[in-house]
């Protein structure tokens, strides 16, 4: 037998496996040979999804919802969807601009390959979420990071944006509030983002993965702005939102033609979004929000106490996240002369030094922070600290 000369196919080298699921796959191997690993690397709620969402999945099985549907979703869940987002936004979005997709990230991924011609540019404020460099690269685009400023908490202004426009610029992604800093876009200066990007033809992508997870202001979307729909395009996912990440349940707001065009694309890979989890996901639209609230106050309480006690570690700096549920606090006192190159090495000794799993800021795009999710428990969040705390000080 003659093994294939270039086994793999040349655009998989554009990519790279997701690091945040290396750590926790890491940390589960620990695990599993008996560690006690504090695992903050996670990027989901620890809360079960609601029941009246479970309740509407078991729903869809005896009622043999179980065969294919439409490609981009059932009309029933784009309906919910559009009326969702006209509700918390006031916007006005028809199920023909709706896509359902297997997850936001499938929704992302199915408009970067859309949209994205090879060398067009991307803009991407840093830290960013790990998968939009790799979908882009994965189209053929070029990344073009934009630092924002730690002591402004990382959140993106237009100054940053409009420094790195260009005439290949094709998409600008704002995530707000962000994985990983949970830094929140000030919406005067969203707004002149918009401006920038709308007067060019620029594409803005609007990732509103975490948008009901804010703590010092109401929930907003860009989208909501008269005229723009021609350029913005929503990411959304009800992952977060409704403790829903095993669901797979996500959705792209588009012009009607991109809507076509990654229609085509799902047609041909994932066919439909599945079944019984889109049952789920329009009771989660339409039932009872309140657990949305419950969720929020708590990763609040969370927010409050990790912030301070990450400020308690000496040298230890964390801007206060404004949203999501990760704080990203500069560790670098612990690295350069004290034996410790960068944040992935930092992440994998506190792995193995005190079984704290934590993901590099490298794979965001910084190299002094590590992302601490707490969407875990009050104590594990006190333990891990603990643990954190005490190897930062032993190696600075
Ligand atoms: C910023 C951001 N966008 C989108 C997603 C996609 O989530 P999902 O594919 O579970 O809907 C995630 C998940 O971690 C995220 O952090």
């Amino acid at each position: 037998m003659q093994a294939a000369a270039n086994p793999i196919a040349e655009r998989i080298s554009t990519i790279s496996v997701s690091s945040t699921m290396r750590v926790s796959a890491e940390a589960e191997r620990l695990r599993s040979a008996g560690g006690d690993v504090v695992d903050f690397g996670a990027g989901e709620p620890d809360f079960p999804t609601p029941d009246n969402i479970k309740q509407a999945a078991i729903r869809a099985i005896e009622q043999n919802f179980t065969k294919y549907t439409a490609t981009g979703g059932t009309a029933e869940l784009k309906k919910a969807i559009c009326e969702r987002h006209r509700l918390d936004f006031g916007t006005d979005y028809k199920p023909a601009e709706c896509m359902v997709s297997v997850g936001g990230k499938h929704a992302i991924f199915n408009l970067t390959q859309a949209l994205v011609n090879a060398g067009d540019e991307v803009v991407i404020p840093s830290p960013y979420w790990v998968t939009y460099k790799d979908v882009v690269n994965f189209a053929g685009g070029r990344c073009v990071f934009v630092e924002t400023d730690e002591d402004l908490g990382f959140a993106v202004t237009a100054a940053h944006i409009e420094r790195h426009l260009s005439p290949r610029t094709r998409m600008v992604i704002v995530n707000s509030p962000s994985n990983p800093s949970g830094a929140v876009a000030d919406r005067a200066e969203f707004e002149k983002i918009l401006r920038l990007t709308s007067e060019r033809g620029i594409y803005l992508m609007t990732d509103e993965c975490y948008c009901h997870f804010l703590y010092g202001s109401a929930p907003f979307s860009i989208a909501s702005m008269p005229g723009v729909k021609d350029t913005v395009l929503v990411a959304g996912s009800l992952s977060k939102t409704y403790a829903m990440t095993g669901w797979r349940i996500g959705f792209a707001l588009a012009p009607e033609p991109v809507v076509g065009a990654m229609m085509k694309l799902q047609s041909h890979s994932t066919s439909n979004p599945v079944s019984i989890s889109q049952k789920a996901a329009v009771e989660a639209l339409r039932g009872p929000q309140d657990s949305v609230a419950a969720m929020l106050a708590e990763y609040r309480r969370r927010r409050d106490f990790v912030v301070a006690r990450l400020r308690q570690i000496p040298g230890v700096r964390c801007a206060e996240p404004q949203g999501a549920f990760y704080a990203y606090p500069n560790v670098s006192v612990a690295m350069g002369a004290n034996g410790i190159r960068n944040t992935l090495e930092f992440s994998e000794r506190l792995l193995a030094e005190e079984q704290v799993a934590v993901v590099p800021g490298e794979a965001f795009g910084t190299e002094q922070h590590v992302r601490i999710s707490y969407a875990t428990s009050m104590k594990e969040l006190d333990r891990g600290l603990e643990r954190l705390h005490r190897f930062i000080v032993r190696h600075s």
